[in-house]
C-alpha cells in the first residue's frame, strides 16, 4: 500500500484553482521531494493530506485511508507545516510535554525527540526567545513525538544553519532507510538532491513530473527544464 495516495485531488479558493486534478503516490522507504514554484499548490496539497483543508474534489489518503479516519494519527504521520505557531510563553519541553500527555505517549519520548533535534540545551527556555532555526527544530521534534512511520515536511530546512541542514539530510535519509516515508517540500534543490529518491514537480496546481530523482544529473537543471 502506498504511504500517501493523492487521487484527482482539487482545491479551489474562490476563483483560484490552487490544486487541479492532482494524482501521485508516495511509497514507503523513500524520500520524496515535492517541488514547484511559489503558489504552485504544495502547501495546499500537504494540508489536504493532513486533513487540514477539505478538498473541493478527489481524495488524499495515508496508509489507504483519509487522515481523519486514522486510528492513531500521531503515531502514523508527523508533520512540519509552514509558519508553525507555538505558545510563546511555553518552553520547548512544556510544549512537547503537553502534546505527549494529550496523545498518551510514553514520558521518555519528550527527552528523546529533544535530543534527536539537538534542542536539549535549550529545552527549558521559552519559545518566544527561539531563533527561526530553533523553532524549526522544535516543529520537527513535535512531528517526531509519536515516532510516526510517515513524515510530511513543508520547507523544513527554512532557517537551519549549515550544520542543521546537514543533520536534517542525514536524519531524513536514515528515516527512509528504515522503511519509513518522507514527503518534503522545499525550494533548496541543492540540499534535497543529495537525499531525494523520488521527485514530484507541480505547477499551477497540476502535475508536471513524478518519478525517480534524475540520477547523475543536476536536480536544479532538471527542475528548471520541467517547469520552464
Ligand atoms: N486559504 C487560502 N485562501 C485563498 N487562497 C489560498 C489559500 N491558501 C492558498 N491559496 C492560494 O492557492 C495557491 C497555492 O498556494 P500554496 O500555498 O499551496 O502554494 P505553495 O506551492 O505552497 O507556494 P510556496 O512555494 O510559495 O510555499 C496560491 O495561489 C495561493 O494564493
Ligand atoms: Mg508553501
Amino acid at each position: 500500500m502506498s504511504a500517501i495516495g493523492v487521487t484527482h485531488l482539487s482545491k479551489s479558493f474562490g476563483g483560484v484553482r490552487a490544486v487541479d486534478d492532482l494524482s501521485f503516490t508516495v511509497e514507503p522507504g523513500t524520500v520524496t521531494a515535492f517541488l514547484g514554484p511559489n503558489g504552485a499548490g504544495k502547501t495546499t496539497t500537504l494540508r489536504m493530506i493532513l486533513g487540514l483543508v477539505t478538498p473541493t474534489s478527489g481524495t488524499a489518503t495515508i496508509d489507504g485511508v483519509p487522515y481523519r479516519e486514522l486510528v492513531r494519527p500521531i503515531t502514523t504521520v508527523g508533520a512540519v507545516l509552514e509558519a508553525t505557531a507555538f505558545h510563546p510563553g511555553l518552553t520547548a519541553r512544556t510544549h512537547l510535554e503537553a502534546l505527549r500527555v494529550a496523545a498518551g505517549l510514553a514520558s521518555a519520548r519528550v527527552a528523546h525527540v529533544l535530543d534527536q533535534v539537538d534542542l536539549t540545551a535549550a529545552a527549558d527556555r521559552r519559545v518566544r526567545g527561539f531563533s527561526l532555526g530553533m523553532r524549526q527544530r522544535l516543529a520537527l521534534a513535535t512531528a517526531l513525538l509519536g515516532d510516526p512511520d510517515i513524515l510530511v515536511l513543508d520547507e523544513p530546512a527554512n532557517g537551519l544553519d549549515p550544520a542543521g541542514m546537514r543533520w536534517l539530510r542525514g536524519f531524513l535519509r536514515a528515516y527512509a532507510h528504515q522503511g519509513r516515508t518522507v514527503l518534503v517540500s522545499t525550494h533548496v534543490l541543492t540540499e534535497i538532491q543529495q537525499i531525494a529518491d523520488q521527485v514530484i514537480i507541480i505547477s499551477a496546481g497540476g502535475l508536471l513530473f513524478s518519478g525517480p530523482s534524475p540520477a547523475g544529473s543536476d536536480l536544479e537543471e532538471f527542475y528548471l527544464e520541467v517547469t520552464g
